[in-house]
């Protein structure tokens, strides 16, 4: 993980929350101004992911992006990429996974692995997801991600800018922690943003193909993700807390 390099200065801002009362739009702009190219998006090119895309490159127009491709993702969420990349004009930094890591887990597990015990499902995560994400973090100062309060009762205390404890204490920015999905969906269409087509199919939550299904009307927003699982079980680990 990338050295701390977030300067005592602002640290101070993070740690003063004046950033709290800040709009969507005004820290997005801090994120920009504040890190440079040390900040990138973290995009699933969810419904918050390109809102946050489309704030970002008005401000900056080579904003960074990047995005974890498991190798497991729908098609639909490669089509919103494309239509991204060619809307917005952003260069997409795409991690793919170790590729001998991926070889050896499927070898010994098989391609399916995720659905027959938990800790196969974390392996799956943890050398699809977490290991990608930790290389690209090994390159910035911040990460910017979707992360909204009203996903998920665990989501419920995240902060629109913070230090990330897990991440070697580099900043953390949500510019929409205290967006619900109605708004999200409000920005997205108002300003002619693409998004995954997958949304109007009853999947407000989308990660990998095997491990999403679509809600149920009155069903949590989460409840399409790792369905066969507990609640409690449902993280990923890319945003779950070793610290508490
Ligand atoms: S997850 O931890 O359960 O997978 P979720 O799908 O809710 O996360 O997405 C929350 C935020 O995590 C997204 O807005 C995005 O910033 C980041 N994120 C999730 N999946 C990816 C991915 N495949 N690539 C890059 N960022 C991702
Ligand atoms: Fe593997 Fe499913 Fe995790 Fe994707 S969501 S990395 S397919 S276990």
């Amino acid at each position: 993980m990338g050295s701390v390099s977030v300067p005592e200065s602002v640290q101070s801002v993070i740690q003063s929350g004046s950033l709290e009362t800040k709009s969507a739009q005004e820290v997005v702009r801090w994120a920009l101004e504040t890190f440079g190219n040390k900040v990138a998006l973290a995009s699933s090119f969810s419904a918050e992911d390109v809102a946050i895309i489309h704030m970002m490159v008005q401000v900056n127009p080579k904003a960074r992006v990047f995005t974890l491709d498991t190798g497991r993702l729908n098609q639909e969420t490669y089509d919103v990429m494309d239509k991204i990349r060619e809307k917005c004009q952003v260069s997409i930094e795409v991690m793919f996974p170790n590729t001998e890591a991926v070889e050896r887990m499927v070898r010994e597990k098989g391609l399916n692995l995720f659905y027959h015990a938990i800790e196969n499902r974390k392996l799956c995560c943890g050398i699809r997801k977490v290991e990608p994400l930790n290389r690209a973090l090994a390159t910035v100062d911040a990460w910017m991600t979707g992360l909204r309060r009203e996903q998920v009762v665990t989501r419920a205390a995240v902060k629109k800018v913070d230090l990330d404890a897990d991440h070697g204490g580099i900043a953390k920015i949500n510019p929409l922690a205290d967006w619900t999905w109605t708004q999200t969906m409000e920005y997205v269409t108002k300003h002619g943003i693409p998004y995954n087509a997958l949304h109007d199919q009853g999947y407000p939550s989308i990660g990998c193909a095997p491990c999403t299904r679509a809600i149920k009307p009155g069903e949590d927003f989460r409840a399409g993700r790792w369905w066969w699982e507990r609640p409690e079980q449902k993280e990923c680990g890319l945003h779950v807390s070793k610290h508490g």
